[in-house]
Order: structure tokens, then C-alpha cells, then sequence
């Protein structure tokens, strides 16, 4: 479905920097100041377009830093095709060590590449992704520009090994600290097996938050078909680099652009895609984000109505057995997409940035090992997507159907007049630091059917969002061989993680969200087949809790540490809504709508 417009030289926005004769003063100081280091006065003034390589990767950033060799197949391939490249920095967002969050970086990165990408000579952009807001905040800003826009991810690690046991990176940690906390290994061996996770330059090599969103990115149409999980070490990897260099000037001719890829159709396909991968529970949050602001409505209604009946396709973890390696190896996402598309689950006439529609590039991609991609009609699990839970304490919750344990159905679902309700007892936590100090604590009486509650974790409360809700049990219990409780929380969890959490409840407690008015001891009503959970307490005495919390001057959560802590405090959404900044979500196609003067 390759589209016929074509633009000439003239139009490229490039020319307002590089060949303005209304404004001779801005050309000649913008080209003299970019030849002091080697280029030509032919490549800047010829009509070639400027592509911008937008570079995530640094020594702060590990999972992306081989974009650092990457770009240059990136370069080779624009120079071939008739552009001329600029590379530039994005903000550094890695998951694992940025604190409070790498959450609270996807809007400051969105921000300052909006910036970038409006405000300087770009005629189109490859975006480096692979960690796992990375891909998120890239995508968000191409939409809200809308310059021609291509994604290129540095592709997961190889697997881990322990032996010939794999090892997948993060789902490996929540493991190791039950172990540890069972006592069953030390401090030393943690970090040993730890490490046995990344063996290789790349991102995380299980069905993470960084494989998922770059697998969403393929499937909304925003990267080459085939390339989001290319293991990095591959020579198919820079491959495909190159590949994209060529394709993103072509795109600038065709003035291919985000919002012509991004439409509703594209969306449901990634919902539809994101089940089928078992992909992470951040996902709703980020496609949220991403359809925002490129005007399209999306919410985790979608998510559910669209997505939860579709089955569990891919055998990675932490849903399923094997890593990234053996996902590409098996198709990879064109394999998955080819199973539901064949099942009549996508919109097969949604563009993509090849120019071609997406069910055209699936021709032949069918599964090649069935051990790690299912066909649609023998799944690994059926009904894989995310439930959207309501009531009395908040609006939106989710719940990752696939990873719901065999021991978990039996412990909480499996009373045969209601096989899917379960009650319990709550004890709740206001924030990270309040469980580690008190999760093995005696005087809790935590025991087998609790319910564990997380508040003060969402973007307002712990900026950014954390990923905290996934708490292990008590120490004691881990020794009687229960290794996980029913969770509940107004933050996120890890995308490696495999516990079956209610996640990201909006409102959160800190902007009036009904978990500030949980109470531990109180008794909650989970019932998956209505969508509920319900606090089992008269109205009467929600509301006089309802009232002495204002009285207090409602919930109370730590002070701003930096100036972006308090910006995005005053600005940010719920997470049901993307966590997007308020004020930015109106801006749209802003190349176009506010050319730069
Ligand atoms: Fe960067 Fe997982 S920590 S991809
Ligand atoms: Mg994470």
C-alpha cells in the first residue's frame, strides 16, 4: 500500500536552515557553524535530506550503548540512499539503576526530543530504542512532531545461561530473592546467578518491557518487518541498521509520516499483538501514551475488550519457557502477527513504514518451531490479556492474565461455586520503603490468603511510578513454600516479572484515589469473571474515612527531590491514561502546524 504522494527538494523542512535566501543571515550562520568540523557546503545546500539518528545509547545506558557502533551501518545506509546524517543525544533512561525511577525520564526524554526534533534543520529521524522507556518516549515525540520517523532497536541480549539451565534477565532476580530469602543460597551466589542473565551487549533478553515495546513498535508499523527482536550481537542486527538508513530517506520522499502509521487500527493491532506475546504490564501504559498524543482514543477498556481473549502465543518468559534467541530464531513477531492475522484478529491493512501494509509484509512468516511460537489454534494459554478491574476503591486496574500460576489458581480461584472470586484479608504499605521495613513482621499475620496492598507508588506518589506492587511474602512463609500473594497497588511492576498483581490502579491514593482509604485488616472481593474488586465495607464508613483523610489534608508522600520531580508531579496523569503530561497532549504535527520561525 505504497502511498503517492512525493515531495521535491524544494519541501524539504531542511531548506529553511540550509538554503533560505529571505533570511540569508540564519543560512549562512547555520551552515558555516556545521562545515567547521568536515562537511561540504555541496551536502548541506545540494537538497539532500538531513536525517537526525536520535542516539540512546551512552556508558549510563548499557542496554542501548552498542547503538553506539550500530549507527554507523546507520549512517552507511543513509549516505547510500542521498542523505545526510546528524547524530544527537537522547536523554539516558536506563530501567535498572536510575532512581527514584526510569519512569519519570520517559516525559523528560519525550520533552527534550520534541525540542530537538522541531527545532533543528531534520527532514526525518531514526530513533535508537531498546531499554524500556526508550522506546516509549521516542515514539511519543514522533507522533506530537511528525516528521518522518523510523524505529531501530539494538535488539535483546543473547540468552543467559546457568549451565544448561536459561537464564532470563530479571525474571531471574525475582527468583533468586526468594531463594535468598529462603536461605537456600547467599548474597555472593545472588550476584553470580544474577549476572549469568548478561552474557551480551543488547536490552533484556526475556519478554520484558523492552522486547514488548519494541515488538509494539514493529507491530504499529513504526520499525522494519522483522527487526524488533533481532538478538544485538547478530549480523542481522546491523543489518537491518543499514536497511533502515536507506528506508528513512525514502520515507522523506514519500513524506511518510508517524500519523499517517499511527491510527486507531495500528493500536488495536498492538493490544491484539501484546497479549499474544505475553508482553509486559507496562505496555498499556506506554501504548496509551503513544496513542494520546497522536490523537488517537485508547483506553484499558480497549485493552481488555480487545486483548484479553486473545491466546498466549509465545513460549518466553516470563510467561512462558525460552528467551529472545529462540523467539527471533521461531519468526519472531512476524510469526506471531502471521498466527493472528490468520485468525482474522488484526487489521491486515495498516500501513507500515516500508510503505507496504502489514499484512503484505507477513506473506510466508509463519511460525519455523512451534515449541516457542504456537499456532493460534493450540496455545500455551487461552484468554492471555489483561483484565481491566473497577470498583469502589478506583476506576482502572489491570491484571496480567498469562503469568496466573497453576498454585495460585489453586490457592484463590478454585472455590467451585465462584472459580474465579477470591476474598482476603489486606495489609497495606505506603510505599517500598514501609514493606521492606515491615513485610516480616510477625505482628501482621500475613498468612496464605492475604491480600498485600501497595499505595504511594504511583506518579504522583513515587514520582514517576514505581515498579513495586510485585511484593514477595513474608520470609516465613517462603519457607512453608508459599511464594507468592495476590497483590494490589496503585504503582507498576516489572515487565519481567511473572506475578499475577493488580497493577497501576487510577486514580493512584496521592491525588484521592480510594487505596488511601484502605486500612489493613479490611476485607477485599476480587472477582475477575465481573471485573471487580471491592472493598467489603459499608459506604457509610468509606465515606467518614473519606472525610477524616481530607480533614488530614489528604495523602501524604515525600517531598520533591529535583526541579523535574515537581514539574511532572503538577502535570502528570494517571497511569490508565499513559502517564502523559497534561499540557502536552494537545500538541499535534507540530512540523507542520508551527513551522519553525
Ligand atoms: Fe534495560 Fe531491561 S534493564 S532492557
Ligand atoms: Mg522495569
Amino acid at each position: 500500500m505504497a502511498k503517492a504522494r512525493r515531495i521535491t527538494s524544494e519541501k524539504l523542512r531542511s531548506r529553511y536552515w540550509f538554503d533560505n535566501p529571505d533570511h540569508p543571515g540564519t543560512t549562512a550562520l547555520c551552515i558555516e557553524r556545521y562545515l567547521n568540523y568536515g562537511i561540504t557546503l555541496e551536502e548541506l545546500t545540494s537538497g539532500k535530506p538531513v536525517i537526525g539518528i536520535c542516539q540512546s545509547g551512552s556508558d549510563l545506558t548499557p542496554c542501548n550503548r552498542h547503538h553506539i557502533d550500530l549507527v554507523k551501518r546507520v549512517k552507511d545506509g543513509i549516505r547510500a540512499a542521498g542523505g545526510v546524517p546528524f547524530e544527537f543525544p537522547m536523554h539516558p533512561i536506563h530501567e535498572n539503576v536510575r532512581r527514584p525511577t526510569a519512569a519519570l525520564d520517559r516525559n523528560l526524554a519525550y520533552l527534550g526530543l520534541v525540542e530537538v526534533l522541531h527545532g533543528y534543520p531534520l527532514d526525518g529521524v531514526v530513533l535508537t530504542t531498546g531499554c524500556d522507556k526508550t522506546t516509549p518516549a521516542a515514539l511519543m515525540a514522533a507522533a506530537t512532531v511528525n516528521i518522518p520517523a523510523i524505529v531501530l532497536s539494538g535488539g535483546p541480549m543473547l540468552n543467559g545461561w546457568r549451565g544448561a539451565e536459561r537464564v532470563g534477565s530479571g525474571t531471574i532476580i525475582w527468583e533468586l530473592r526468594k531463594r535468598l530469602a529462603a536461605g537456600d543460597i547467599d548474597y555472593a551466589e545472588f550476584l553470580s546467578r544474577a549476572s549469568d542473565s548478561a552474557p551480551s551487549i543488547g536490552h533484556c533478553n526475556t519478554m520484558g518491557t523492552a522486547s514488548t515495546m519494541n515488538s509494539m513498535a514493529e507491530v504499529l508499523g513504526m520499525s522494519l518487518p522483522g527487526s524488533a527482536v533481532i538478538p544485538a550481537p547478530y549480523k542481522e542486527r546491523a543489518m537491518v541498521a543499514y536497511d533502515t538508513g536507506t528506508r528513512i530517506v525514502e520515507m522523506v520522499w514519500e513524506d511518510l509520516r508517524p500519523l499517517d502509521i499511527l491510527t486507531r487500527k495500528a493500536f488495536e493491532n498492538a493490544i491484539v499483538a501484546c497479549s499474544a506475546l505475553g508482553g509486559s504490564s507496562n505496555a498499556p501504559v506506554h501504548v496509551n501514551a503513544i496513542a494520546r498524543h497522536a490523537g488517537v482514543e485508547l483506553d484499558n477498556d480497549d485493552w481488555q475488550h480487545l486483548g484479553h481473549e486473545i491466546p498466549l502465543l509465545a513460549n518466553v518468559m516470563p510467561a512462558g519457557a525460552f528467551l529472545c534467541e529462540e523467539f527471533y530464531r521461531a519468526g519472531g513477531v512476524p510469526a506471531i502477527l502471521y498466527e493472528l492475522y490468520g485468525a482474522g484478529k488484526l487489521h491486515g491493512d495498516a500501513l507500515t513504514v516500508n510503505g507496504r501494509s502489514l499484512g503484505d509484509n507477513l506473506q510466508g512468516r509463519e511460525t519455523q518451531d512451534t515449541d516457542v511460537i504456537c499456532r493460534y489454534a493450540d496455545p500455551l494459554v487461552a484468554h492471555a490479556g489483561f483484565l481491566n478491574l473497577k470498583g469502589n476503591l478506583f476506576d482502572s486496574a489491570l491484571m496480567k492474565t498469562s503469568v496466573i500460576s497453576r498454585d495460585f489458581r489453586e490457592r484463590f480461584l478454585n472455590d467451585p461455586n465462584d472459580p474465579e472470586a477470591f476474598e482476603g484479608k489486606v495489609v497495606v504499605f505506603d510505599g517500598s520503603e514501609d514493606y521492606h521495613a515491615r513485610i516480616d513482621d510477625p505482628a501482621l499475620n500475613i498468612d496464605a490468603r492475604t491480600i498485600l496492598v501497595m499505595r504511594g507508588a504511583g506518579p504522583v506518589g513515587h514520582p514517576g511510578g514505581a515498579e513495586v506492587v510485585n511484593m514477595q511474602p513474608p520470609e516465613a512463609l517462603i519457607k512453608q513454600g508459599i511464594e507468592s500473594l495476590p497483590c494490589l497497588g496503585d504503582g507498576r511492576q516489572s515487565g519481567t516479572s511473572g506475578s499475577p498483581s493488580i497493577l497501576n490502579a487510577s486514580p493512584e491514593a496521592a491525588t484521592g484515589g480510594g487505596l488511601a482509604l484502605l486500612e489493613s485488616g479490611d476485607r477485599l472481593r476480587v472477582d475477575l469473571k465481573r471485573g471487580e474488586v471491592q472493598l467489603l465495607i459499608e459506604t457509610s464508613e468509606l465515606e467518614a474515612r473519606r472525610e477524616r483523610l481530607a480533614q488530614q489534608g489528604g495523602y501524604r508522600y515525600p517531598d520533591h527531590q529535583t526541579p523535574w520531580q515537581e514539574i511532572q508531579r503538577s502535570m502528570v496523569e494517571p497511569l490508565d491514561r499513559g502517564m502523559t503530561l497534561a499540557p502536552a497532549t494537545k500538541y499535534r504535527d507540530v512540523a507542520r502546524q508551527h513551522p519553525p520561525r
